[in-house]
Parts: structure tokens; sequence; C-alpha cells
């Protein structure tokens, strides 16, 4: 079978070098462009990189010696995966999909718009489908889908089982994100170290929304929201890779807690849709009260889990836990490439 060919938008960014490592072994794509902004352009992807290559493993010899050019849409591939700052991948990703190309995008411009897939395949798959609908009222040729923000992915990972069992009111979270969430070189060591800071721009409000398009029902044309509530509090804390999020939840009907955990321990959705990137165990349970911890358990399934732990009754709402999750992996790269490998199977690419 002749590989799909992959140009990468951003590709010098935290989650740009992470598509590099992840895309070198693909058994259907293969990466035939590298590119980024004008700064990077012009010269080979390893000399771009040799100050910013942030991954323990050596850069890819795949890579190496691709020239780096800037993001317009003469790439030579069959889809691009963005990985754009998202002051620019409005326009750029736009461009791209109105000349023909698909784009599996991680920013957050296109992510809210209502002809645009916020796609998790263990979610709602059949979200895809609102392609037809995007090409139809756009007229492009080509077409944008989104995966969801870093800590929104893990979250509703770990409410799917809750959802399908039980129902959701109420949904209240607290994200202890990694630096690496907040691209390269991100927040200041001085400001960071010995601190936590309260705010991470717009990201509350990314992780109320997304939640309710993500959940909510496709009807051919549109998608109709998921009715439950999210309050968020969102924080960036001194760890480099690893979102963790303190999740309380009220379900719709009454649940014991042995129910809740053979929810989230019994949860297998890949059988209906076993792409070559998903997770054999989109969750994985860990009984010990102190973990998940992002040092010990950020890369369990190769960094496509969801972790979750110290599910207990809550106070004020029904349940409680804590759900881990990589956020350059499960919550960036890895999640685009597994938004891309659902656009083969459902015949949008290849
Ligand atoms: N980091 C995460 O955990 C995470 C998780 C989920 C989603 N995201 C989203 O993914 C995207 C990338 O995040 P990141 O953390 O990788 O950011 P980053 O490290 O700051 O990388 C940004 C990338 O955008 C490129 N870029 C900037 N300005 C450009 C321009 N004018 N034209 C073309 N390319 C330009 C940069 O190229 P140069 O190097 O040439 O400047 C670089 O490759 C963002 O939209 C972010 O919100 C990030």
């Amino acid at each position: 079978m002749a590989k799909i060919s992959v140009g990468i938008l951003g590709a010098t960014g935290m989650v740009g070098q992470t598509l590099v490592q992840l895309l070198g072994k693909h058994p259907w794509f293969e990466v035939t462009e590298l590119a980024a902004s004008d700064k990077s352009a012009g010269r080979t992807y390893e000399e771009v990189m040799a100050s910013r290559w942030n991954i323990s493993s050596e850069i890819p010899e795949y890579a190496k010696d691709i020239k780096v050019k800037e993001c317009l849409p003469k790439l030579d591939c069959d889809i691009a995966l963005s990985a754009l700052d998202s002051g620019v991948a409005q326009a750029v990703e736009e461009d791209f999909a109105k000349a023909g190309y698909a784009v599996s995008s991680n920013a957050k411009n296109h992510r809210m718009d209502a002809d645009v897939p916020l796609l998790i395949p263990e979610i709602n798959a059949d979200h895809a489908d609102l392609i037809k609908e995007q090409q139809r009222h756009r007229g492009w040729k080509g077409f944008i889908v989104t995966d969801p923000n870093c800590s929104t992915i893990h979250m509703c990972i770990a409410l799917k089982p809750l959802y399908d069992n039980f129902g959701l009111e109420k949904v209240m979270v607290t994200t202890m994100q990694a630096l690496s969430g907040g691209g390269y070189p991100g927040v200041p060591s001085m400001d960071i170290v010995d601190n936590v800071i309260p705010f991470i721009n717009d990201e509350e409000d990314k992780v109320e929304t997304e939640p309710l398009k993500i959940f909510g029902r496709f009807s051919k044309t549109r998608i109709d929201p998921a009715d439950f509530g999210v309050s968020a509090q969102c924080n960036r804390v001194a760890v480099k890779q690893g979102h963790t999020e303190c999740v309380s939840v009220k379900l719709s009907r009454k649940a014991d807690i042995e129910d809740v955990l053979a929810a989230f321990k019994e949860f297998r959705p890949n059988g209906k849709l076993k792409l070559p990137s998903s997770p054999e165990h989109p969750i994985v349970y860990l009984k010990n009260d102190n973990r998940p911890q992002p040092k010990l358990d950020v890369n369990l399934e190769n960094g496509m889990a969801s972790v979750v732990g110290r599910l207990r009754a809550c106070g004020v709402l029904d349940y409680k836990f804590v759900v881990l999750g990589h956020n350059l992996i499960r919550g960036a790269a890895g999640a685009a490439i597994l938004n891309a490998e659902l656009l083969k199977v459902k015949g949008y690419i290849g």
C-alpha cells in the first residue's frame, strides 16, 4: 500500500517536533514536508532544531535533511497536520483547506466552528461526517478537522464511560498543567520555579465549552451540544509534561462506587474502531492512593492513555477522581495523528 504523504505545519514547535517523532515509523503515513515560519524556512530541519529539539531521543534520521518550508499551500502532501501557533493557524489552515488539502489541526482557532468536527475517535467518530457539510457550506475542496484542548481531551475520555453508563449533570475540574503545554520556550523559569500560576489565558473557557460539542449529538448538518455543566479552574505548575486534573461529577442516575470503578476499568471503545495509534486501554485505572503522578505515569500506553485514580465519594457532587494525561502526545500530536487515521478509515483521505 502506498503511504499517504503528510506535511507538518509548525514542525519546529513543541507539538510539531512530537509529530515528527511519532510519525517516524507510521504504517500508513510518510512525512514529506516540514513547514514553519519564515524565520525557520530555508534551512534543514536538523539545522533549525539544533538548539530547540526537546525530546530525549535523537531527531529521526528521515527528518534531518528535509528543508523547512514556509506554510504556504503548495506543499507536496495529501494531508497537513497543523501544530501552528494560534496567532497564524486561522488563516493558514483555511488557505490549505481551500486549496484542497485535508487539515488535522491542534490549534484552537476552528474547534468551535459549527461545521468543523472536534474529534476524539473513542467518543465521537461519527462527527467526522460533518466534513461534508463544511465542504458544501464553504465550497472548499479540502477540509479542517480539529482535536480538543489538551486538558479537555483527557477529561472527556475519563468522562465518557460515566456519561454512557450513568449520564452527567455537572462537572467541576481543577487542572495542574505542565509547562510544555504553553509551547516553547513557555513561561520564564523565574516565574514558575517554586511557584504555581493560577491563570492560563483562554484555557478555562475551552475546558468548559469543548466537552459539550464533543458529547453533542450529530445529525447530518449540525451538532446539538450536550447539556451538562462544566466549571474549570486552570493552573500552570512546574511539571515538564503531563496535565493532572482533579474532577468532581454529578451523575444523572444513582450509581454505586463499584459500578463507577467498573465503568472506568471496562472502558474498551476500540473494539469497534482499532486505529494504528489507538491505545489498547484509553483509560488506565491505577489503584494506589498516591497515583497517578506525571513523573511516574505520563508515558503509559506510549503517552496515549488517560490515567485515572483516586475515585472516591464527593461531599458536594457524587464522585471525584484524578485524571492525568500527556499533553503533547494524547493531548496534541498523538490526537491529531489518530484523527488523521480516522479520516483514512472513513475514506476522507488516501
Ligand atoms: N503544547 C501543547 O501541549 C499543546 C497541546 C494542545 C494543543 N496545542 C496547540 O498546538 C499549537 C502548537 O503548540 P506548541 O506548543 O507546539 O507551540 P510552539 O512551541 O510555540 O510552536 C509554534 C509553531 O508555530 C510556528 N509559527 C509561529 N508563527 C508562525 C508564522 N507566522 N508562520 C508559520 N509558522 C509559525 C512556529 O515556527 P517557528 O519555530 O519558525 O517560529 C512553531 O513551529 C498551538 O496552537 C497550541 O495551542 C499545544
